[in-house]
């Protein structure tokens, strides 16, 4: 049987066979049947890719080969496979898919809590009666507890304005934490700390400062969502005002826990009711669908193809869409702290893994980072992400963000080449320094998803679909997606710098002890 090795030894005698994008659109005429998925509202057009119809099909068999069918059962199956820390891994059964019939019972108490809370405080009136009692949520978190909530946040922002304003703090940055309170009064403000672990120490600190400008009102108008119930009780949390996930639910998979209760309230039970039915319908695409039909698996093995046969550094994810502006920093924790990793599950060397994921709102990059996607070196591949249905009711904008989306992927893949410059320039006396500034390479790879309308079901599927393409790199490359022991180091030693800012003695490095010493100048 052919080994990994054997696998990537193929794929990379067929890149170095390859024809231009372009001409893959001659040469094969089944590409837009064999390279376009669709489940529900998403849509996936990896025809854009510098990928033959052979490298989707080797790039399938080495998926197998790499026991992806085992490892996507054993997901689903509720198996350890976060073998570091020996937990299992059940986001899906926050949406109703997988889990024993004790996780689903706990699954199921905590919605109907979390919907009758959310209910309660949106129906709230003030004491004379006029008019709500609450007015806003500062929500607290940082990284997992933090970006999901914020990007869905704003998606969700199309179905209407939020029923109380939904404000963030999560930088341990002091101004994070005023900018957030600020103009608000404790009386009409739900602050909601949100921390798996309760000891993180960003949101402590916010989380103490928000309860000292609470005041009086601390005793209901603080709650916190966490896996240490413990931890919060110590905190001085009553029990009613916490709300638990559990520790097979990852910080940055958690959206779809009691992580989400500020969306609940502010948006309403229905909308995050559509949003976990948008991921529970990608759940089972994914555990059901045969590979070369699977969605999160194409996605996947295109950047393996990207990253490990092309030589690919890095992953741009650029969203047209304003609401979904936070889509490539919520990737950037999903797909970075999840395979972020040198040393594989047995500890060996683990090769090439996550790339860089970086991106921001489209068309405002074509203004600052296109001209490098264009012209720099080596350029990346794109996700660009679109929303077909116009959701602002500004028909002639939206027509106008979408012909530059779909430009943009043209562009990047017929590029402009250097006699057709020369044509273009006649008989310019500069034509020898300036057509080659004038030329696009091309062929650079994109994939464009569409999603239908800016749902929260749609949204739904969306995250879903990045989770598993997260898992199936993290099986590819055999490292456990689902730990992060590389955010260990800079804590600790953080907490010795700050202990020596308050008078204890340290030894650093000269740089660093430098550094210390200029605090307080
Ligand atoms: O420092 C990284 C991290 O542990 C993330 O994995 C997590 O999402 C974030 O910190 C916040 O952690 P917590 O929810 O425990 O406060």
């Amino acid at each position: 049987m052919p080994t990994r090795d054997t696998h990537f030894k193929t794929l990379e005698g067929l890149a170095s066979q390859a024809v231009s994008i372009a001409d893959l659109f001659k040469t094969e005429p089944n590409r837009m049947d064999n390279f376009v998925l669709r489940e529900g509202p998403v849509r996936a057009d990896f025809s854009k890719q510098a990928m033959s119809e052979s490298a989707r099909v080797a790039l399938l068999s080495l998926a197998a080969n790499c026991d992806l069918d085992e490892w996507r059962a054993k997901l689903f199956a509720g198996d350890k496979v976060n073998t570091s820390e020996d937990r299992a891994v059940l986001h899906m059964a926050l949406r109703g898919v997988g889990g024993s019939a004790k996780v689903q019972g706990q699954v199921g108490k905590m919605r109907t809590r979390m919907r009758e809370f959310a209910e309660r405080i949106r129906a709230a009136k003030s004491k004379t009666g006029k008019g709500k009692k609450y007015k806003a949520i500062v929500h607290i978190g940082i990284g997992g507890s933090d970006l999901g909530p914020r990007l869905v946040a704003d998606a969700f922002r199309a179905t209407g304005a939020p029923a109380l304003e939904l404000r963030f703090a999560e930088n341990v940055d002091g101004a994070s934490i005023n900018d957030a309170l600020a103009g608000l009064t404790p009386k009409s403000t739900l602050v909601i700390a949100v921390s798996k672990s309760f000891t993180t120490q960003e949101t402590r600190m916010n989380a103490e400062a928000a309860r000292d400008w609470l005041g009086k009102n601390a005793a209901k108008n603080f709650i916190a969502v966490t896996a240490n119930n413990e931890g919060a009780q110590k905190f001085g949390l009553a029990k009613d005002n916490i709300f638990d996930f559990w520790d097979w639910v990852g910080g940055r998979y958690s959206v779809w826990s009691a992580v989400g209760l500020s969306l609940q309230i502010a948006y309403g039970p229905e909308h995050f009711d559509a949003f976990l039915k948008g991921a529970a319908a990608m759940d089972t695409h994914f555990r059901d669908q045969p590979l070369q039909e699977n969605l999160p698996v194409m996605l996947a093995m295109t950047g393996i193809w990207n990253r490990n046969v092309l030589g690919y550094t890095s992953q741009a994810v650029i969203p047209y869409a304003r609401r979904l502006r936070k889509l490539p920093a919520f990737l950037q924790q999903l797909e970075m702290e999840s395979n972020g990793k040198s040393a594989g599950r047995d500890g060996k060397p683990a090769g090439l893994t996550c790339p860089v994921i970086w991106g921001d709102e489209g068309t405002n990059g074509q203004h600052a980072f296109f001209q490098w996607l264009h012209q720099g070196t080596p350029g990346a591949p794109v996700d660009f992400v679109a929303v077909l249905k116009d959701g602002e009711d500004r028909p002639e904008h939206h027509k106008a963000l979408l012909a530059n989306c779909f430009a943009q992927s043209e562009a990047l893949m017929l590029g402009k080449p250097e006699h057709v410059v020369r044509e273009e320039m006649g008989d310019e006396s500069n034509i020898d320094e300036l057509a080659p500034q004038k030329t696009f390479p091309g062929n650079r790879p994109s994939t464009t998803i569409t999603l239908d309308e800016l749902t929260p079901e749609a949204m739904g599927y969306l995250i879903a679909l990045y989770e598993h393409k997260t898992f199936v790199q993290g099986v590819i490359w055999n490292v456990n997606s689902f730990d992060q022991w590389g955010v260990q180091l800079g804590k600790v030693l953080a907490g010795a710098i700050l202990a020596e800012m308050d008078g204890e003695k340290g030894e650093h490095d000269p740089s660093t002890n430098a550094l210390i010493g200029l605090v307080g100048l």
